[in-house]
């Protein structure tokens, strides 16, 4: 597990299966290799069971790959243990998940500071309120979270990731229980992060969305299909009618 790379995120000759324990495993995700450097923005486009989720969990260290190696700043995943894999979490890796995982008995505010206060770190509670009411949740603080709707749960999720500050930050669908005003500000917030220099990799099936990133990928049946560079939503919705072809 010692540095490797300058790139904060990185996979090679990537494959993945969800069943690899039997003979004739079914991959999810071939050939797959990318490298995300820091401050840099990319995005992830594709149809519904395409793979996305799975690469985004695979980079992050959450499943392992089947074959190739996977890179989490700048250390190799590919066999770390999952208690080094959440080490290199606690040490600067966000998520926001598509189904959130944030604790429905805590105070909102509590599930925003609950990473820093895993990793051992001080905890400032007037910043996490102003991120919460910068992302409109100002009545929202003290509530019970599982008492928020979906929309505003996704909204705490994404300001527990800002508030952590992570040099890496994964988020999976984080505008699809969002109306565009609150899809905008979160949009906002991740693209302010990764300004700021961290590494944003975003899913999405909001081609809008994915358009304000770096990069924007397009995966299909497991595969990159395409690499835009600096994209338009306009080239995204033309390259996503052109299934199969490859840079
Ligand atoms: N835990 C799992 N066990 C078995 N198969 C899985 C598992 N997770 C995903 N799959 C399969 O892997 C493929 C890719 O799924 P994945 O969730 O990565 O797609 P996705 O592109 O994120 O789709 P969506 O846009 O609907 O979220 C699908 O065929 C799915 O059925
Ligand atoms: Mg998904």
């Amino acid at each position: 597990m010692s540095p490797t790379s300058g790139f904060v995120c990185e996979c090679r000759n990537l494959y993945v299966s969800h069943n690899p324990q039997v003979e004739n495993p079914n991959m999810v995700l071939q050939d797959i290799n990318l490298a995300v450097a820091p401050g840099e923005m990319v995005s992830i486009v594709g149809p519904s069971g395409g793979g996305k989720s799975t690469l985004l969990y695979t980079l992050a260290g959450f499943t392992r790959p089947y074959h190739g190696t996977t890179e989490l700043l700048g250390r190799c995943t590919t066999k770390a243990s999952q208690r080094q894999i959440s080490a290199i979490h606690r040490a600067g890796v966000g998520f926001v998940f598509q189904q959130y995982n944030l604790i429905p008995s805590l105070p909102t505010i509590d599930n925003v500071t609950l990473p820093r206060r895993f990793a051992g770190r001080r905890i400032d509670k007037k910043y996490a309120s102003l991120l919460l009411e910068q992302m409109g949740l100002g009545a929202e603080i003290t509530k019970r979270t599982g008492d928020l709707s979906g929309g505003q749960q996704q909204r705490v999720a994404v300001a527990r990731v800002i508030y952590s500050q992570p040099s890496l930050v994964f988020a999976d669908e984080p505008t699809g229980a969002l109306d565009s005003h609150n899809g905008s500000i979160i949009l906002d917030a991740l693209e302010s992060l990764a300004q700021a220099g961290s590494a944003v990799l975003l899913v999405t099936h909001d081609l809008q969305a994915a358009a304000r990133a770096d990069r924007a990928i397009t995966l299909r049946d497991g595969q990159v299909q395409r690499i835009f560079v600096n994209p338009t939503a306009d080239e995204l919705f033309a390259g996503s009618l052109l299934g199969g072809q490859h840079v």
